[in-house]
């Protein structure tokens, strides 16, 4: 059993082996997430081993696959959960509660698995049946029906490498969001966890093994007081749900939260959409230096938002498009492609929250993202964006767009680029745009793999190192859900560098 001085012991071991980590990116200037180095220094081997209850002791669970024969799922099996539907379905069936906080009813968004509906006039922009007028608050939909498809289902939970919980978390608070009583906001999440604690499922790694996937940022699970003016669900600082990993479209500082792409429109079926949809992006003429779709905000003139907004406006080389502007609306696929596709350079600021969707589409049309924070992207995505990110994408720190520089400074680093970095860098942007679709969930692209799968990857891989450390006789709770204050600060170590 626990020996809480030996305890005590690895804790400040574990927390010196981390602080030297932490040091060790510092110097070397951090080129990828900070997430990534501190989960290195959780995992490094620590002393003191000794047995351990958790231990999986059965050479079939959870199996690394490398040596396991010949079933190509060794090691990839996935379990879902079978929750009862006030969980799930029964949130789309009555979508129409579902508006609040959205500009238009979502029920439309539910069909084609989530897809929403077919794009029918694409203008010449798109190509033919495989954009859909996608929400991103389906995400969660359209990953149950992803993995509802995956080719490695576990039948049988004892053999599954990781365990997925397909509760509809965003979908779910979003019918509470403004509901002044706390314990109602709360209260679903409380229950779904009392149910999962309660299944055979949970007590193999007291809930280490399972995974949730949102459709909202997941700083909307985490309020951290019990203020009724505080934003948000306590979803995630439920004890069970400490205990879990979430996937979402925004990941916390937390270090159980992970980020994955938000879905675009684009939802190929097969490779050859995919590589003829690459191949005409290559081919593009791209008028506009660079681009910027958003709303600008009174309240944000300020903001690093505002200024990109007034740099964009003043130059004759950026394309401004209006999202505030009603017959502009940015959530008409074929109006935000049609420039992104026309752009050398797409503006990517943070807005309310540190990520866009518009990432992503800028990434589908082939125009290099240009990022003022690392918590954008870069310490965001790491299943899915190349460590190196001076490959593909720009970085002007926010400190040099909102102090002494002047106007056009923006277009002035963008025109110090050779034509032969910007090459390399959109041929890197390209190669990208099957790692950030979801593709249909209907059909199954053959070679490729889309943000699915990726995502899956990422965390059977999370898991699995969970299961070494616990292998190896250490507490598997040290560091697995703290918060990691260095997440977003890469921008700082710039400066000091
Ligand atoms: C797992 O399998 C290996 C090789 O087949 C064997 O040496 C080992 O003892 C097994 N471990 C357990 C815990 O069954
Ligand atoms: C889309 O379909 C129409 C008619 O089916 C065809 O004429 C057109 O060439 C197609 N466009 C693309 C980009 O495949
Ligand atoms: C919140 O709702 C619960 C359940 O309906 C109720 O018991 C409780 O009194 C409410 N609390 C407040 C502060 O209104
Ligand atoms: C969380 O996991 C730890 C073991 O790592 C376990 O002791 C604890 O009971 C779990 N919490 C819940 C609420 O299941
Ligand atoms: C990152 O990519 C850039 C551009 O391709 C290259 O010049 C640089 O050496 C790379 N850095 C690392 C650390 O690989």
């Amino acid at each position: 059993m626990e020996n809480p001085v030996a305890k005590k012991w690895s804790q400040e071991v574990w927390f010196a082996i981390f602080t030297s980590f932490l040091l060790f990116f510092v110097l070397f200037c951090f080129d990828y997430s900070t997430l990534m180095a501190a989960d290195k220094g959780a995992l490094t081997p620590l002393v003191n081993k000794r047995e351990n209850p958790l231990v999986i002791s059965d050479n079939k669970t959870g199996s690394t696959g490398k040596n396991s024969g010949s079933d190509p799922c060794a090691g990839q099996y996935i379990y879902i959960h079978d929750l009862p539907s006030r969980f799930n379905s029964d949130l789309l069936k009555n979508c129409r509660l579902l508006t609040r906080g959205t500009e238009n009813s979502m029920c439309p968004y539910i069909e084609n698995e989530g897809l929403g509906p077919l794009v029918e006039d694409y203008e010449g922009v798109l190509s033919n049946k495989s954009w859909f007028s996608t929400n991103q608050f389906m995400l969660e939909v359209i990953f149950h029906n992803k993995m509802m498809q995956y080719r490695c289902l576990a039948k049988d939970s004892s053999m599954a490498s990781a365990v997925f919980v397909p509760f509809y978390a965003g979908l779910d608070v979003s019918l509470r969001l403004w509901d002044a009583n706390i314990s109602m906001r709360d209260s679903s999440a409380r229950d779904l966890l009392n149910w999962l604690s309660k299944k055979p499922e949970w007590k193999k790694m007291w809930g280490r093994d399972h995974f949730m996937v949102a459709g909202r940022i997941s700083w909307d699970f985490r309020r951290q007081t019990d203020d009724t003016t505080d934003w948000g669900s306590k979803l995630r600082f439920l004890p069970e749900s400490m205990n879990m990993s979430m996937l979402s479209v925004e990941a916390s500082s937390w270090r159980n939260d992970y980020a994955i792409p938000y879905p675009t429109y684009f939802h190929p079926s097969r490779d050859s959409v995919v590589f003829e949809w690459q191949s005409r992006m290559r081919g593009r003429t791209r008028p506009y230096l660079f681009a910027f779709a958003g709303a600008p905000r009174p309240d944000l003139t300020n903001s690093i938002r505002g200024k990109v907004i007034d740099q964009c406006q003043t130059s004759n080389s950026c394309k401004f498009i209006d999202c505030g502007s009603v017959e502009n609306s940015c959530s008409k696929p074929v109006t935000v492609m049609r420039v992104f596709q026309s752009s050398v350079y797409c503006l990517q600021p943070p807005g309310d929250s540190y990520t866009r969707r518009s990432i992503f589409d800028s990434i589908l049309a082939g125009c290099i993202p240009v990022f003022f924070h690392p918590g954008t992207a870069y310490s965001q995505y790491v299943w899915h964006f190349p460590k190196n990110h001076t490959k593909y994408s720009v970085y002007i720190p926010v400190r040099d767009v909102l102090k002494d520089l002047t106007e056009g400074s923006i277009e002035k680093v963008l025109l110090r680029i050779s034509k032969n970095e910007e090459a390399s860098m959109r041929e890197e942007v390209i190669k990208l745009i099957p790692k950030i679709v979801y593709a249909d969930p209907r059909s199954r692209l053959e070679t490729l793999e889309d943000a699915f799968d990726l995502a899956v990857k990422g965390i059977i891989e999370r898991v699995e190192e969970v299961r070494r450390v616990i292998r190896e006789g250490n507490d598997p709770s040290v560091g697995f859900a703290e918060e990691d204050s260095y997440k977003y600060t890469f921008s700082q170590y710039n400066n000091r560098g």
